[in-house]
């Protein structure tokens, strides 16, 4: 997130001795994106960053596409799906991607996960059920229901959960996750129009300092596979840090919805951008209040754009048949609207309570073979008039 957070101790002037009491200096890391040009941070750790003992590839993490890739309306049952494991991290269940983004479900039940490094995308998790902590190099990030946390390439963390039942929808992208841009100034300040400010946005609190050595393997994903690489000493060992590249959290709940006299567009909803794909959360909020106006969206042609949805409960105006943790996609191709009745159902009501969480795609979404038990094959006739 692009505003500037310090933690813990630094050294008065960056790149200059910062002596350890007891004698040596704590190493300086520079952590950012886009080659020196992006967002980054200046960490400090107890020990070299570099120690590798040594290092494993675990294997490819392929996911298999939908053999039938026939043109149809999808709605899977996501919860009714088997969880895939227990770790929040390495555990995942895939449910469609494309090259820009790729959407899972964790339901993990490890109270500690393993260390965890995604050195090929930025994560964003929305914890549609669940909390604990988000521990990492940056310090303890407290996640609870209805989060999403964003945690940026690159940032080795594991998952504390609190003893309670956990869903995360996890949104994979190859590009850099950040707010729209037409929310930010040329400073990098979210404007007054923003349905959101950096006063929504939390950042790691607490930084425990772990100074201790001895054998501890952090997963690592690279490449579509997975490697185990082994460190000299416990990851978290940062003593202080400063900068703007970090994981943060920002709670759907804290998203003000932006209403009018007549329908909004789908992008008053967007909460993220990255290359190729964009986040938007539908939450509860008051209908238009034109006399005359349909709440429910007008049937629309979603021209070179995938939409996928999760439901995170289950209401929602224009749908029938859904449940909560059901997954939509509507796909180019096909023009798509209220079901029958429900526009008309809509007219007149004054106040929504849907929450949904929604990922539009440019390019085409691929259907994982891991989704398909939890297919409704009846979804693509929904629309079809008793
Ligand atoms: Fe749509």
């Amino acid at each position: 997130m692009p505003f500037y957070h310090r933690l813990g101790s630094v050294p008065h002037k960056r790149h200059t001795v910062f002596p350890k009491e007891g004698g040596g200096m704590y190493y300086e890391h520079l952590m950012g994106n886009l080659g020196f040009t992006g967002l980054q941070s200046l960490l400090y750790h107890v020990r070299r960053p570099t120690i590798v003992l040594e290092t494993k590839c675990l294997g490819e993490i392929r996911w298999a596409p939908d053999p039938d890739a026939t043109l149809r309306m999808r709605h899977f049952f996501t919860h009714r799906l088997p969880p895939a494991g227990p770790d929040a991290a390495t555990d995942r269940l895939p449910l469609l991607f494309n090259s820009d983004v790729a959407v899972s479900l964790a339901r993990p039940s490890a109270p500690l996960g393993a260390f965890y490094r995604n050195a090929q995308g930025d994560e964003i998790v929305y914890v549609a059920e669940g909390g604990g902590v988000l521990e990492s190099q940056f310090g303890e990030l407290p996640f609870r229901k209805g989060d999403y946390v964003v945690i940026p390439r690159g940032i080795v963390h594991r998952w504390r959960l609190a003893p309670v039942g956990q869903i995360f929808l996890v949104i994979e992208s190859e590009g850099y996750v950040r707010t729209p841009r037409r929310y930010r100034n040329a400073h990098g300040q979210l404007l007054e129009h923003s349905p959101f400010c950096e006063r929504d946005i939390r950042v790691p609190g607490a930084l425990p300092v772990h100074d201790e050595t001895g054998e501890f393997p952090v997963l690592v994903k690279k490449g579509n596979a997975l490697h185990r690489v082994v460190l000299g000493h416990h990851p978290f060992d940062v003593v202080g840090w400063d900068g703007c590249y970090y994981p943060w959290a920002f709670n759907i709940e804290d998203f003000e919805p932006i209403t009018g006299r007549v329908h909004q567009p789908p992008p008053v909803h967007q909460t993220f951008e990255s290359e190729g794909f964009v986040i938007c959360s539908y939450v509860p909020r008051l209908y238009d209040y034109h006399p005359l106006s349909v709440p429910a969206p007008y049937n629309h042609s979603n021209v070179a754009s995938d939409e996928m949805l999760y439901y995170c409960n289950e209401e929602f105006m224009s749908r029938k048949g859904i449940e909560y943790g059901s997954v939509t996609l509507h796909p180019d191709g096909l023009p798509h609207g209220p079901q029958p009745g429900k526009a008309e159902e809509s007219v007149g009501k004054t106040a929504t309570n849907e929450l949904a969480v929604m990922v539009d795609t440019f390019a085409p979404l691929t259907v994982a073979t891991a989704a398909l038990p939890g297919e409704d094959g009846s979804y693509g006739r929904s629309w079809v008039e008793p």
